[in-house]
């Protein structure tokens, strides 16, 4: 049944297209994510997300690797940590992560956080800016950035990215960022779109929607970020969840559901705010 589905395309403002429906592997370690990558990448997925910090690039080329699909074929993201950040070291990070996957182009590479403490994203976005423009890589973006942070880097370069990767949830719907994104042809991905497994998809409003459509509580939520517009990313190491998270693609919703999903909203982050979050720790090797 899963096979026929397929995700959308997103345009993206650099003429690229982006499956709206991906997979992402934050914290699956590096020995499980081969297994977990080839399992979504037969199930049907085509959008990989993975980062430098997660510390399972290798796993994840060797999933690629193995899948028989060809490269062009899947769309792949990493993400710079914030230790590389800054001109020369983000050019020596990305030569690493591309050793790492053993691909020779990322289709996305996304600086992870804007880390306004380090005071370095500006120079870090002209660092990508120049890795595509020499065609080192697909399409070039951001992660964890707020709208003045955007600016600053749009103005300094001229060049938009063509998507900002943020926390977005039910309980964490950032509508004026996602207008602010949508405003300037910037697209919205959706991390820990189902709430990063913290008991959001309990929640008796969900439940009752997922009881009336036929469907689990992950899938109306996937298919709430589907009808946002947003590109979503949700993970799992479960065969049957991997399964299911992709048959949200036929989950269709009614205008009363998304309205009672809108009255979720709560500001509620589970990760880092990108206006101080600025992690530290190596990037792994
Ligand atoms: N840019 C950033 O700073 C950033 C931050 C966080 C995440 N991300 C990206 O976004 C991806 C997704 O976010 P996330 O991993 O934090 O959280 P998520 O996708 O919202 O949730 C993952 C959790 O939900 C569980 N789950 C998955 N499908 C389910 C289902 N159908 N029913 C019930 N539970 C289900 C998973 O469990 P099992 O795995 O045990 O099945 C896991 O515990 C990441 O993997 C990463 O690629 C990026």
């Amino acid at each position: 049944m899963t096979a026929d589905l397929h995700p959308i395309d997103v345009d993206l403002n650099d003429g690229t297209t982006i499956p709206q429906l991906g997979y992402g592997v934050w914290r699956v370690p590096d020995d499980e994510a081969q297994p977990a990558v080839e399992e979504a990448l037969r199930v049907g997925y085509r959008l990989i997300d993975t980062a430098a910090i997660y510390g399972n690039e290798r796993g994840v080329g060797r999933a690629i690797a193995a899948s028989g699909i060809a490269r062009e074929d899947i769309y792949l993201t990493t993400k710079l940590w914030n230790a590389d950040q800054g001109y020369d070291t983000t050019l020596r990070a990305h030569e690493a992560s591309l050793k790492r996957l053993a691909v020779d182009t990322i289709d996305l590479y996304l600086i992870h956080w804007a880390a306004p403490p380090l005071g370095k994203y500006v120079d870090t976005w002209k660092a990508l800016v120049h890795l595509h423009e020499q065609g080192a890589v697909g399409s070039i973006g951001v992660s964890n950035f707020h709208a003045p942070h955007l600016q600053e880097i749009i103005d300094a370069t001229g060049v938009t990215p063509v998507l900002n990767q943020v926390e977005c949830h039910p309980y964490l719907q950032i509508e004026q960022l996602r207008a602010w994104n949508a405003a300037h042809q910037i697209a919205t991905q959706a991390w820990s779109p189902l709430g990063a497994g913290k008991g959001m998809l309990e929640d008796p409003v969900l439940t009752e929607i997922a009881e009336r459509r036929d469907a689990t509580p992950a899938q109306v939520v996937l298919a709430w970020h589907i009808a946002q517009g947003n590109v979503v990313i949700p993970k799992s190491v479960t065969p049957s969840r991997i399964a299911e998270n992709w048959a949200a693609l036929a989950v269709q919703l009614e205008p009363e559901d998304i309205d009672a999903i809108e009255g979720l909203e709560r500001g509620e982050r589970t990760g880092g705010n990108p206006d101080t979050a600025d992690y530290a720790g190596p990037t792994p090797e």
